[in-house]
């Protein structure tokens, strides 16, 4: 019995070595947490329990018979997050470069199934080369096992992804098929090819950090949702998303003790700017409704121009879609129709109530996003919205026009509380615009077209630059002070909880991808 303990010890201690105490020191020299570390600091304490550690690989080519390491690459298993249940896998590249083998791929199916079963969100932490090349087409196998089981747990729980390490090759799919992608700066890439071959293909000379680092997918490809200063930081913001989402799609989120006190905030009242064209900071309003400091933005750093994150109101988790008029005085274009559809996607797959701020000039013109299919991108956004059931809350602040009014969430495409500031003009277009298409021929023939162009724009921003057409229709609810947001939204959200909406059968609708 006691040899029997030994090997079976010895064993263990093998896998948690993984490629050896020589290359973890040297991850550490790179700032990097080994695969157990990251599991380690991610969990509750004690919490964690491995699932196979002792499975090896079975290939016996190019000499990897005798290149056997237990666990073959992959840490997975159990354990929970601010007591609630979660899956984990953390790939470790000091085995084989992280590289996924049919036994890997296996270890994290298993793993996965078990997430689905059990209503638990999964999370990866990925650093890993790819597929096992001495695997061949076994190791793509694998691949596309986890492939389609990222689908089919897509809007049945959470997936997070966190890219904590060079990510080739299929290492990129999965994480571009789970909810949210994570990225550490500096140590972290996701690329389908690498420089080597970049360079092969195209002729194109660039870093690892252009082609896939962390600040480029942040910014340019919007590949990363988050991303973080350092191993330990991402592992943090990895807890702080999940404490905004319910464990599966079949539950809301838990809702934090509240009671309603006085919920005035005077500070809303003085952000937007007299003069219509002057920027200001929508975080200021977000900052002044919300829960203190309880703003998880996500997709800072690409395009701007919309505000998308999870923040807490009375208590309640809440998903908030916001134009910013500080970025391109808060278009939309291309690239925040896609970013704020998606943001809409994920919340109406979980029950996560929407807030959504408009301070919106319209779509952005011009041959660029025309070309680049601002129709079809749009359209995102306005099916995103069209179709999520969850309780849909709607402030405008300053600027509505025209089809950007109907996108944001207006009482047409199914909103369920819609209210509007003072400072709203919900309008076709600015009275500018607006006057020199309709007042043309007057402002022409007039002996001082400028000034009966000024005549034409007051009498127009005098009938339309406000929000009382609107309220008188019904489609907004009620024109609130500034200062009062808060605690109307609160009230809000607290009445809709238990909206419910019956749909027709349908397999799935076709949104414009
Ligand atoms: C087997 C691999 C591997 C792989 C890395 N290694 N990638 N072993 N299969 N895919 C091994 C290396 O041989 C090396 O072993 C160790 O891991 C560390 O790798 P380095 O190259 O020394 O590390 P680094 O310089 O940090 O570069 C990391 C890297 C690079 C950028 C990930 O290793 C790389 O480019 N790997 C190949 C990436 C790739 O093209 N994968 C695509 C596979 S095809 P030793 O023993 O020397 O330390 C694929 C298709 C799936 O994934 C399709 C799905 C849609």
């Amino acid at each position: 019995m006691d040899s029997k303990i030994k090997t079976l010890q010895d064993k263990v201690q093998q896998a948690k070595l993984g490629g050896g105490e020589k290359r973890i020191e040297a991850q550490h020299n790179k700032k990097k947490l080994t695969a157990r570390e990251r599991i380690e600091y991610l969990m509750d304490e004690g919490s964690f329990e491995e699932i196979g550690i002792l499975v090896t690989h079975r290939t016996t080519d190019f000499g990897m018979d005798k290149q056997v390491i237990y666990g073959d690459g992959v840490v997975t298993g159990y354990g929970t997050v601010n007591g609630r249940l979660v899956y984990v896998y953390a790939q470790d590249f000091t085995v084989f470069g992280g590289s996924l083998s049919e036994t890997h791929a296996e270890k994290i199916c298993k793993i996965m199934d078990m997430a689905v079963k059990m209503g638990a969100p999964i999370i990866g932490l990925n650093d890993s080369g790819g597929a096992r090349i001495q695997e061949g087409v076994r190791s793509l196998g694998g691949y596309a096992d986890i492939f389609y089981r990222n689908v089919q747990a897509s809007g049945v729980i959470p997936q997070i992804s966190a890219i904590m390490g060079p990510c080739a090759g299929g290492a990129v799919y999965s994480p571009a098929m789970t909810d949210f992608t994570m990225m550490v700066e500096d140590t972290s890439y996701m690329f389908v090819t690498g420089p080597n071959v970049v360079k092969t293909v195209t002729n194109e000379e660039v870093t690892s950090e252009e082609l896939g680092g962390a600040s480029t997918h942040s910014t340019k490809s919007g590949v990363a949702h988050v991303t973080s200063s350092n191993d330990i930081e991402c592992l943090e913001d990895v807890k702080k998303l999940l404490s905004y989402l319910p464990q599966n799609n079949t539950e809301t989120t838990r809702n934090l003790e509240y009671r309603l006190t006085d919920e005035v905030r005077a500070s809303l009242s003085d952000i937007v700017p007299d003069n219509p064209n002057k920027p200001y900071d929508m975080h200021e309003v977000i900052s002044g409704i919300i829960d203190e400091d309880s703003f998880f933005e996500i997709h800072k750093d690409y395009a701007e121009n919309i505000i998308v994150g999870f923040a807490r109101i009375g208590g309640r988790s809440i998903g908030i879609v916001a134009n910013q008029p500080m970025f391109l005085a808060g278009v939309l274009d291309v690239n925040s129709s896609k970013k704020a559809a998606r943001f809409t996607r994920f919340c109406d797959c979980f029950n996560i109530p929407l807030l959504v701020l408009v301070d919106v000039p319209g779509f952005l013109p011009g041959t660029d996003q025309e070309w680049n299919g601002i129709i079809v991108h749009g359209a995102k956004l306005l099916y995103a919205l069209s179709e999520a059931t969850v309780p849909r809350v709607t402030v405008i602040t300053r600027k509505a026009y025209g089809g950007a009014y109907d996108v944001m969430n207006s009482k047409h495409i199914g909103a369920d509380m819609n209210f509007a500031w003072p400072t709203a003009e919900i309008a076709v277009m600015g009275a500018k615009g607006a006057s020199e298409i309709i007042f043309r021929k007057e402002i022409k023939e007039a002996d001082n077209p400028e000034a009966k162009l000024a005549e034409k724009e007051a009498e127009y921003a005098d009938k339309f630059a406000n929000p009382y057409r609107a309220a008188q229709r019904g489609f907004i609810d009620e024109v609130i002070l500034p200062k009062n947001t808060r605690r109307k939204l609160i009230k809000a959200f607290s009445m809709l909880e238990n909206k419910v909406v019956e749909r027709p059968y349908r397999k799935h609708g076709n949104i414009p991808l």
